[in-house]
């Protein structure tokens, strides 16, 4: 899919002003065209990255609060206790690329530590959120150049030219990168690696395999905040694609598949139904699911395996006491 504006009009950014995200308005994205192609999938499927419109954002954002979902706190602790040591790996005068713009929290942690950063990116593809998280940060950090990049990151993309100078450094926290099959995910990170400089790193977040029920119980909360999120998705096809699907008649539900370590996200159909778009039509059978999301879980020995196959050096990964969560610092391999 293509979401050509950012590259183009960056360039023609000079590097000393900041950029306004609103003079960059989202190129139409293909939602329709990616859904009709995803529901003549069996089962049926969603792109997760349509999830994060304006208000799946903020209740993604609710999601990392909740106490069932370990992941972010996790994370931020691994990030606090460790901060020294990734800073030091980060070195100085870095130009940190953050991929999804999130609440930014561990960013600020993170930003407060590192040695005289060239410059901060947040690449979101939710323009509201990218904006949000922008202005926060140029609050805590007034004097640190701030270049908001709204882009589809999956997509092809390119840094902006106006920032060049300082040694690349993506940030790619919250386990993301297990929203991804693991094929995607490697030629994803090989990506990466064209696009980082040959001094280039990445610092990256990445979920661990455990045990099923502290899974399911992560993605399937009692207060239904993620069944909310996930539901939204029909909200925002019903919006932007007149579509008619009544959410009270589909139910979210998170499955972990132990065989292939990964949760599930879905939306089961509650009865026999037909669901209109503008000019489509799909019928589901009860208890059909669409399937929404995957979310990857790794062994340290695989997600370094995956690494290595896309260029990328470990130098050093952390792990708390209970072995729940990951976060790796990866060098860019010099020749490829
Ligand atoms: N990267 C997050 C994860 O895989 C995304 C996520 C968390 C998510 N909770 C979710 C996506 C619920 C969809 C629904 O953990």
């Amino acid at each position: 899919m293509s979401l050509s504006l950012p590259t183009v009009e960056l360039s023609k950014v000079n590097h000393s002003m900041s950029l306004d995200v609103s003079s960059f308005p989202p190129a139409p994205r293909p939602l329709y065209t990616d859904v009709v192609a995803g529901f003549n999938q069996t089962p049926r499927t969603i792109p997760c990255k349509y999830l994060y419109d304006d208000r799946g954002s903020q209740l993604f954002n609710e999601i990392c609060d909740l106490d069932e979902y370990y992941p972010t706190r996790t994370e931020l602790h691994l990030t606090r206790k460790y901060l020294e040591q990734i800073a030091a790996h980060i070195g100085t005068g870095a130009r940190l690329v953050e991929l999804g713009a999130g609440s930014g929290l561990k960013t600020r942690v993170l930003l407060g530590e590192l040695i005289d950063p060239h410059s901060y990116l947040p690449v979101d593809i939710s323009p509201m959120e990218l904006r949000r998280c922008s202005d926060r940060l140029r609050k805590d950090f007034p004097d640190l150049p701030i270049i908001p990049v709204c882009v589809d990151y999956t997509a092809d993309w390119q840094l902006p030219t106006s920032s060049v100078g300082g040694r690349t450094v993506f940030y790619y926290p919250g386990s993301t990168i297990g929203n991804f099959y693991p094929r995607q995910a490697c030629s994803f990170l090989k990506n990466l690696s064209h696009l980082a400089d040959p001094d280039g790193g990445l610092l990256v977040g990445v979920d661990l395999h455990k045990d099923t029920a502290l899974l399911e119980a992560a993605y399937n909360d009692r207060q239904g905040v993620t069944a909310e999120f996930n539901r939204n998705l029909l909200r925002r096809i019903n919006r932007e694609c007149g579509a008619d699907f009544d959410l009270d008649r589909f139910e979210h539900l998170a499955v972990y598949d132990e065989e292939h370590r990964r949760i599930e996200m879905r939306l089961i159909s509650t009865c026999r139904q037909t669901v209109n778009f503008a000019n489509d039509r799909f019928s589901f059978e009860e208890g059909e699911y669409i399937l929404t999301e995957v979310s990857y879980k790794y062994a340290i020995e695989d997600f370094a395996n995956l690494a290595e196959e896309a260029y990328w050096r470990t130098r050093a990964f952390w792990t708390d006491r209970d072995q729940l969560f990951s976060l790796w610092y990866l060098e860019r391999e010099s020749v490829h």
